[in-house]
């Protein structure tokens, strides 16, 4: 793994920026795969002002990690809705070029097949980023989701439904279960980086970078993967 410490959350979200600038530029036709949550709005942000400056993201393609199982795409909390507000309106990206599981797929199972199916169609995805929850759960894949799982339904543990009860109105309407690539789907990757900001995130840093490589600790899990960055803030990585 290579990690790279910054200052502060608007440094990570320009190192960050700048990867997958490097990416597109490198290879136009990239195929992303891309995280929702606090930690990557900074990121979104940069890429939208790149895009005015003429990023182009015409022919990139890009996967979410996740949804919410019972959000449609327009219910503002799901994460089609945060694509759409904090990055797709803002590129140029074709919106047939951007895949979100449908949270509200009459058939959860087909769909999560379905999603696989074109990721793979799509080539793969060069660049894979990724937030980390408290519990070091990346993606929805919370502690204990085996390392050969693809995309699925998955229950949300407790204390992810209580960090993320801070985007809707009361703790009752967070959904309970969400569609998530797997751990599998994440490591086919090509690369991956890993972001986190802020104090709360230490102790999932430190195990996911040096604790032992476990199902208890799912980012553990990229000390496997041959390509990972982790861009932390020193707040994030005061227990390296
Ligand atoms: C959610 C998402 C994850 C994200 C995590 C951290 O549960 N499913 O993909 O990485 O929360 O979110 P935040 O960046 O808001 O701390």
């Amino acid at each position: 793994m290579n990690v790279i410490v910054v200052n502060n959350y608007d440094r990570m979200s320009e190192e960050v920026a700048k990867l997958v600038r490097g990416q597109i530029t490198e290879k136009p036709d990239s195929v992303l795969g891309l995280p929702t949550g606090g930690t990557p709005v900074g990121v979104y942000g940069l890429l939208v002002e790149m895009g005015k400056r003429g990023l182009d993201f015409s022919r990139v393609t890009t996967f979410n990690l996740d949804e919410y199982v019972g959000l449609a795409g327009d219910h503002p909390q799901s994460y089609r809705y945060y694509m759409q507000t904090n990055l797709f309106s803002g590129v140029n990206i074709k919106a047939a070029n951007t895949f979100v599981p449908n949270g509200v797929a009459s058939d959860l199972d087909a769909e999560c097949e379905a999603y696989e199916k074109r990721i793979k169609q799509a080539g793969g995805i060069d660049l894979q980023l990724l937030g980390i929850g408290t519990n070091a759960h990346i993606g929805f894949n919370e502690p204990g989701a085996e390392f050969g799982t693809m995309t699925r339904v998955v229950d949300l543990t407790e204390s992810t439904i209580e960090a993320n009860s801070r985007f809707f109105a009361s703790r009752a309407e967070v959904p309970t279960k969400a569609i998530s690539m797997g751990m599998k789907s994440i490591m086919q990757a090509k690369n991956i980086i890993l972001l986190a900001n802020g104090g709360g995130k230490a102790e999932a840093i430190r195990a996911a970078v040096l604790g032992p490589v476990t199902v208890d600790v799912p980012a553990s899990v990229l000390q496997l993967h041959p390509s990972v960055t982790v861009v932390v803030d020193q707040a994030a990585a005061s227990k390296l």
